[in-house]
């Protein structure tokens, strides 16, 4: 069985500002996707790629901080401690950078891709990927939360990206 061919989603598609759905269970399809999103992730150099960002309007994504490719199923955030400023970009939003301020420390609950119950908890880079990645399941992207000089810097780049999407 080949891949689905899966396209990045880029600022100003519709799919990126929706809440998505729970997964009920992850059956061969939805395996098939996560792999291909996986090698989708890695080709654009991203550590993390969520669903919504290939069209698929469900609370999964996958990322990998350097330590090989994981899936995230559902995830629920149950803790967060600290605080940490990280510049964050988004492969949904490209050439636009915001500086970031995370929860430094989070815990969560999750299912993995063969349907297990887990519970993690993490800081640095892979915990600040699993914020990033569970706000796209709210519809939620980094340059909601930016500055004013950074709106400002930005608009017109956000603007171009937006017009795309209409032609
Ligand atoms: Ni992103």
């Amino acid at each position: 069985m080949s891949l689905p061919e899966l396209k990045i989603r880029l600022y100003g598609d519709p799919c990126l500002r929706k809440k998505c759905a729970a997964v009920k269970e992850v059956g061969p399809g939805v395996r098939a996707v996560m792999n291909s999103m996986i090698e989708t992730m890695h080709q654009a150099k991203g550590v993390g790629l969520a669903a919504p960002q290939v069209g698929i309007m469900e609370r999964f994504f996958v990322l990998d901080v350097g330590e090989g490719p994981m899936v995230i199923v559902n995830p629920k955030i149950t803790k967060r401690s600290g605080m940490a400023a990280l510049e964050e970009g988004c492969l949904s939003i490209p050439e636009v950078t915001i500086m970031m301020h995370r929860p430094e420390k989070i815990s969560l609950q999750y299912m993995d891709e063969d349907n297990r119950m887990m519970k993690m908890t993490c800081d640095g880079l892979l915990a600040r990927v699993i914020q990033h990645e569970t706000d796209h399941l709210n519809g939620k992207l980094i340059v909601d939360y930016a500055s004013g000089p950074e709106r400002e810097k930005y608009r017109g780049k956000l603007k171009e990206l937006e017009a795309k999407q209409k032609e």
